[in-house]
């Protein structure tokens, strides 16, 4: 039950998954062009556990490790209770929406001082009941989807919208025809299976786990690759495609896959550098290929190699409309009641999850 007046809140000194603390708040009042919103599902993100570990720090411009608490988690799904005057974007109370995980990236390529605006650090998240947010950092749901399905969408399902169509103009997605690889069953990939398969593309996804493969292919993955007992899955990717290799990377493992992506992307393809599951600097190598310059690679391919940060609201709004048409539903692993957040969070740490780690703040709002 709502207290009266107070939010309740899960807040991180940014110094471990285990030390996240329960607090309250005043209720927030909106301001011009806000709106106030009862949250009623977070997802979470592999960002989130960085940040509760203090470990978020690979963006110069945002200090972690700060010294005040921070609300953790950007992406969520609730309900407009309130509204402010003079709303850039309107909104109605009783609205279902969900989060932009960076409200000021409205259109375009990510600019540098949009960095100030990240939800969940450097400005404060979505682990808590109620939260005021500028008019422009929120859109619509569809109703076909749940609270615990919408609210997988800002991080997870823009960033593999991203990958997939961010090089092609607003308003003409793409992908019919085209090989997408997909490494590992998280989150941002299982969203991009998803989207690749409604486009029309052949995918391949890689994952430790066979069962977990098993799970892909259910949702129509083609091809099928466990990376612990394929460890050359690059190979295995130019075989399933006879010499053609992917036309779309999600480089997710970073230092351990990066260098089998420059083998299994296409001619003219694209990787995608998401991720970094498998560490944030390449460790020594004595394998001589390793020690081959990024330049070669990428030339040798006529190959683009490109950093991925999320994506603007105008995206977030095309690729609605596309999981609307197609009625896409994001996978849901487990869903956690709001006073389990601190086990979710070392849960969605432990890569246990298909897709994505929900947590139930308020009861929906919608029908199942
Ligand atoms: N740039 C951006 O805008 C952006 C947005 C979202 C996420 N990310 C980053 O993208 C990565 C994935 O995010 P997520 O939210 O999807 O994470 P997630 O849901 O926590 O996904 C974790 C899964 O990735 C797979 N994995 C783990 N280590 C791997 C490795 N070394 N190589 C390949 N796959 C590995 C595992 O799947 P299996 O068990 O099937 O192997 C694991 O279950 C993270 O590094 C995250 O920080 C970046």
């Amino acid at each position: 039950m709502d207290k009266v007046g107070v939010v309740q809140q899960w807040q991180t000194l940014q110094n471990g998954l285990e030390n996240l603390t329960q607090a309250t708040a005043p209720m927030p009042t909106p301001g011009r062009d806000e709106v106030l919103v009862k949250i009623h599902t977070v997802s979470l993100n592999y960002r989130d556990t960085e940040v509760c570990m203090g470990l978020y720090n690979h963006h110069k411009v945002i200090a972690s490790g700060g010294s005040e608490p921070i609300v953790p988690c950007s992406d969520m799904c609730g309900t407009v209770v309130a509204i402010g005057e003079g709303l850039e974007v309107a909104h109605r109370v009783g609205d279902r929406v969900v989060s932009v995980f960076n409200h000021m990236m409205r259109t375009g390529h990510f600019r540098a001082e949009a960095m100030a605006a990240g939800l969940g650090l450097p400005l404060q998240g979505v682990l808590q009941t109620y939260r005021v947010f500028p008019s422009i950092g929120l859109v619509p749901v569809p109703s076909y989807l749940t609270d615990a399905e919408a609210c997988c969408l800002p991080v997870a399902s823009v960033t593999a919208w991203m990958a997939i169509n961010g090089m092609r103009p607003l308003g003409q997605p793409g992908g019919a025809g085209e090989v997408v690889l997909l490494q590992g069953t998280g989150g941002v990939s299982v969203a991009g299976l998803q989207i690749a398969k409604a486009s029309g593309a052949t995918t391949v996804v890689t994952s430790s786990s066979d069962d977990k493969l098993h799970t892909a292919k259910t949702l129509g993955a083609d091809h099928l690759i466990n990376y612990k007992t394929t460890p050359r899955w690059s190979d295995a990717v130019m075989s399933f495609t006879e010499g053609h290799g992917a036309d779309i990377i999600f480089e997710n493992g970073g230092a351990d896959t990066l260098r089998q992506s420059f083998d299994a992307v296409a001619f003219g393809g694209i990787i995608n550098c998401i991720g970094y599951l498998g560490g944030k600097i390449n460790k020594a190598s004595n394998d001589e290929d390793d020690r081959t310059g990024v330049n070669v690679l990428a030339l040798r391919r006529n190959m683009t190699l490109r950093g991925i940060l999320n994506g603007p609201r105008d995206r977030f709004e095309e690729m609605l409309a596309f999981y609307e048409k197609h009625e896409i539903r994001p996978v849901v692993h487990r869903v956690f009641s709001f006073d389990e957040s601190k086990t979710a969070i070392q849960f969605l740490f432990s890569g246990q999850h298909f897709g994505k780690v929900v947590i139930q703040v308020a009861a929906e709002a919608t029908p199942q």
